[in-house]
């Protein structure tokens, strides 16, 4: 079962087809889609209804970000099970909604999701090296420089700088401003 993570101004939910319209217009906007590694571009609808049919199929943990006044499903946040057994944490939000802290805030309770009830020992990260407010994100986490690596970007068609960061349990800062309030679930 997927959790609910609610945090102060957000919930995290599992994403359902009825997303799937405000998935393709947030991910198939280029400024989004370039700094993801794994997306095309053009995103279409149909590769929206593609992803969320994949959803729960994996042990990767997707969800989706909705504000809680108004519930406008804003992004995606989740933490995918790499090779070795960690996991790595990704999130991308619609961009009339940077700026105000909520990758922060949503990535903040996957972290501790992954950390208190998936059991993940470390987390990993990356970022490309033209997107430092990604880097940033990270950085108010925790997460530090593990290292660099030239990484894929689908829908640059190019392999492009990144920024390998890493954290673990210790590691993870107090937060600043907004912080987790309530988590509803914690059944994964
Ligand atoms: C990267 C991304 C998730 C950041 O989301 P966000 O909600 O704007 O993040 P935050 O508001 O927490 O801001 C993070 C940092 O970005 C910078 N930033 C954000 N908005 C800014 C603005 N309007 N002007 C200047 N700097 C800004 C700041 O350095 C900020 O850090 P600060 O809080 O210490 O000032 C968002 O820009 C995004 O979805 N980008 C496309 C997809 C992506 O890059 N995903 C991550 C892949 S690794």
């Amino acid at each position: 079962m997927s959790p609910i993570l609610e945090t102060e101004r957000l919930v995290l939910r599992s994403p359902t087809l009825s997303d799937a319209t405000a998935i393709a217009a947030g991910v198939g906007d280029w400024q989004v889609a370039k700094n993801l590694a794994r997306v095309p571009h053009p995103y279409t609808q149909s590769d929206a209804e593609a992803l969320l049919a994949r959803v729960g199929v994996t042990a990767d943990l997707v969800l989706g970000i909705t504000l809680k006044c108004g519930a406008a499903y804003i992004g995606g946040c989740g933490a995918h099970v790499c090779a070795d057994g960690a996991y790595e944490i990704g999130y991308w939000l619609a961009r009339p909604y940077w700026g105000f802290g909520y990758a922060s805030e949503a990535a903040r309770a996957v972290v501790n999701y992954a950390f208190e009830v998936l059991r993940a020992t470390y987390l990993v990260a990356g970022w490309f090296d033209d997107n430092p407010n990604s880097g940033r994100v990270l950085q108010k986490l925790g997460f530090v420089p593990a290292g660099v690596s030239l990484r894929d970007c689908l829908a640059r068609r190019e392999r492009i700088f990144c920024h390998d960061m890493i954290l673990e349990p210790a590691m993870l800062t107090a937060p600043i401003g907004v912080s987790p309030v309530e988590r509803r679930s914690l059944q994964p």
